[in-house]
């Protein structure tokens, strides 16, 4: 018996079809392409936002070329009630969820040198909240023993500190709060994929490089290219073959790992 013949082809590894995929943050810019990604590639989604309608409204605007029907769900991380009713809309609407994109967060805007406690913490409440959803995804996969896939979104700023002068006098781009929560993220990425990789679980981190939106400062932006390898900035497309990749059977052997796609920000 030719053995080759039974293994997967490369189309099969990435292909959603038949898979429920929770995207919190859809409405957002990455988090758009992220939930895009995962139609083409076949899966039902699922789109979490701190209200339905924005939810709901998002997941109308996704163009599925099977005809399939999307789903818009409340989540707010800053909200266990939220995170528990939503998680649980989810599997009512989809029917189940097989695949967790912890994506969206509130946002501050203090730096280091004016934040105060209680915006910091509400900052770190973030990663609690990624954490909370995640061990939903994991009690209903292990309850229907079924297989189950988290990726977390993290950032090049979980990895390395940012450049001082990239950001001085045009934004607080990148605060204090922000390197705290995004480091915290790609390390609970790996304990968790090392608890949960016996209950058929793989957890694993993305972490996007520079993707500033239209409407960031044309200055900050300006600086930010010279301190990429590559000379430009991300699209939020060029996140959607990693995001699948993920995602996906592709990586069915990868667990616990931070895959930063950043344009090499990180290699110099
Ligand atoms: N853009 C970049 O350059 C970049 C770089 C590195 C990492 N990242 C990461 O990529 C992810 C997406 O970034 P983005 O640039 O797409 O941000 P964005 O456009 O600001 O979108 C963030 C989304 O988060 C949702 N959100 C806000 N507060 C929330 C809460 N309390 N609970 C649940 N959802 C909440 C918002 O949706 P609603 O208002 O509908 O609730 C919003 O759509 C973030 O985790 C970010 O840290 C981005």
């Amino acid at each position: 018996m030719n053995t080759s013949e039974q293994e997967p082809t490369i189309s099969e590894l990435f292909d959603l079809s038949g898979k429920v995929a929770l995207v919190t943050g859809a409405s957002g810019c990455l988090g758009r392409a992220f939930a895009t990604a995962l139609v083409e590639a076949g899966a039902t989604v699922v789109i979490g936002s701190r209200t339905k309608e924005r939810a709901e409204s998002a997941a109308a605007q996704l163009t599925d070329s099977k005809g399939g029907t999307h789903y818009g769900v409340a989540i707010d991380y800053l909200d266990e009630g939220s995170i528990q009713s939503g998680f649980e809309e989810a599997t009512r609407a989809a029917g189940r969820v097989d695949i967790l994109i912890n994506n969206g967060h509130e946002r501050d805007a203090h730096d280091l040198t004016n934040i105060e406690a209680q915006d910091f913490n509400r900052v770190l409440a973030n990663s609690t909240g990624y954490f909370l959803l995640a061990r939903h995804l994991r009690d209903h996969v292990v309850e229907r023993k079924a297989a189950g896939n988290v990726v977390m979104i993290g950032s090049m700023y979980g990895v390395v500190g940012s450049y001082p002068d990239a950001y001085e006098g045009v934004s607080p781009a990148s605060p204090v709060s922000y390197q705290a929560l995004k480091g915290g993220i790609v390390q609970m990425t790996r304990h968790l994929a090392v608890y949960w990789a016996k209950d058929g679980v793989r957890v694993n981190c993305l972490s996007p490089g520079p993707f500033p939106p239209d409407n960031a400062p044309a200055e900050m932006v300006k600086r930010l290219i010279t301190k990429s390898p590559m000379g430009r900035m991300g699209k939020p497309s060029e996140l959607k073959g990693s995001l699948v990749f993920l995602a996906s059977d592709a990586s069915s052997y990868v667990t616990g790992q931070n895959l930063l796609v950043d344009g090499g920000w990180t290699a110099w």
